[in-house]
Formats: C-alpha cells, sequence, structure tokens
C-alpha cells in the first residue's frame, strides 16, 4: 500500500454518536410508520448499528445509484438497484455515509419526493460542509469533518476498507 490510514474517529466515538442520533430519530418518529433506506454500500454498517439503537418498529429497504457524471448539479443518476417497498405516502429517512459535494442526496431526495414521499429526512454518519456544490443539509450529522478522503465504516478506497471498525484519513506516503 502506498498510503496509511489515521485515525479521525475512534470506533467509541462512533458508536457513542450513533446511539445519540437514534434515540433522537427515536424521539422524532415515534408513533409513525418510519421507512428507513439506505445508500449502498457506503451506508451498511452505520445503518445497521443506527437501526439496532431505534426502539421503533421501522422497515428498511436499500438504493443503490451511481455517482453523477460530468460536472455539472443537473445531471441524473442512475439507479442501480432501486428500494423494494414504495415510498408512496411513507415517512422516509434516507441513510448515507457522507455528504461531499450534495448532488447525489439532492438527486436522491428529488427522485423520492416525486415518488411521493410523505415526509423526507437524511441522516448521514459524516459531513463535509466545505465541499457543498448544491444546497443540502442532513437533518441527523453524526460528525462534520475536514476536507480529507476518509474510510472505514462503511467507507470505501477503491473499494477497500469499508470494514474498519473506525474513520481514518487516507494519508499517501
Ligand atoms: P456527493 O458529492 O454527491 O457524494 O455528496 C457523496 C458520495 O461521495 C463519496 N465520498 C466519499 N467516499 N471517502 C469515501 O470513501 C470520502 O472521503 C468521500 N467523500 C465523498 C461517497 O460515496 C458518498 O456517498
Ligand atoms: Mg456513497
Amino acid at each position: 500500500m502506498d498510503y496509511t490510514i489515521k485515525t479521525l474517529l475512534t470506533r467509541e466515538e462512533v458508536e457513542k454518536r450513533i446511539k445519540e442520533l437514534a434515540k433522537e430519530i427515536e424521539k422524532d418518529y415515534c408513533g409513525k410508520d418510519l421507512l428507513v433506506i439506505g445508500l449502498l454500500k457506503g451506508s451498511i454498517m452505520f445503518m445497521s448499528d443506527l437501526i439496532k439503537e431505534m426502539d421503533l418498529p421501522v422497515m428498511i429497504d436499500f438504493m443503490s445509484v451511481s455517482s453523477y457524471s460530468g460536472t455539472t448539479s443537473t445531471g441524473v443518476i442512475n439507479v442501480l438497484k432501486d428500494t423494494d417497498i414504495s415510498v408512496k405516502d411513507k415517512d422516509v429517512l434516507i441513510v448515507e455515509d457522507i455528504i461531499d459535494t450534495g448532488l447525489t442526496l439532492s438527486h436522491v431526495k428529488k427522485l423520492l419526493e416525486d415518488r411521493g414521499a410523505k415526509s423526507l429526512k437524511i441522516c448521514t454518519l459524516l459531513d463535509k460542509p466545505s465541499r457543498r456544490t448544491v444546497e443540502m443539509k442532513g437533518d441527523y450529522v453524526g460528525f462534520e469533518i475536514p476536507d480529507e478522503f476518509v474510510v472505514g465504516y462503511g467507507l470505501d478506497y477503491d473499494q477497500h476498507h469499508r470494514n474498519l471498525p473506525y474513520v481514518g484519513i487516507v494519508v499517501k506516503k
């Protein structure tokens, strides 16, 4: 490997924050029929930990979308795997690993709004606000991080390191 990984957020820090987020969500969705949609593949570890901590009878589903092509914010996302459960008239929580430029989530949000979701909120483990090119705010944000490329807890570098139980910065040697 021509890089090393420097710890940014320890496993303990991440797990503690996820529990806090889960309790907040639990409070906000008490009595509602919540559909949690994870964006593959980056959200898997976060989503799994998050929903275990919620004392709610949630439904879960997944979507996989390809990264936008080109540099404009008007590009359309390519849905590689769609949800099985219809979002129409449902309270939907989208779970994402990281908000970077905000483009992916703005497209996904628009798509699910157009499909008639009753409500739509976003929960992201990480947020890089300094990188935003379109307006996008997470409703539940684990950690704001600096503009560094990070891996672990679902996030990858060339498809590797998603299984790291902490979040680390990729440092080139
Ligand atoms: P946008 O820019 O649409 O993209 O908000 C969000 C997606 O970009 C990927 N991304 C990263 N992946 N380490 C990663 O492993 C990073 O530091 C990073 N920054 C952005 C990620 O797939 C996310 O879903
Ligand atoms: Mg992703």
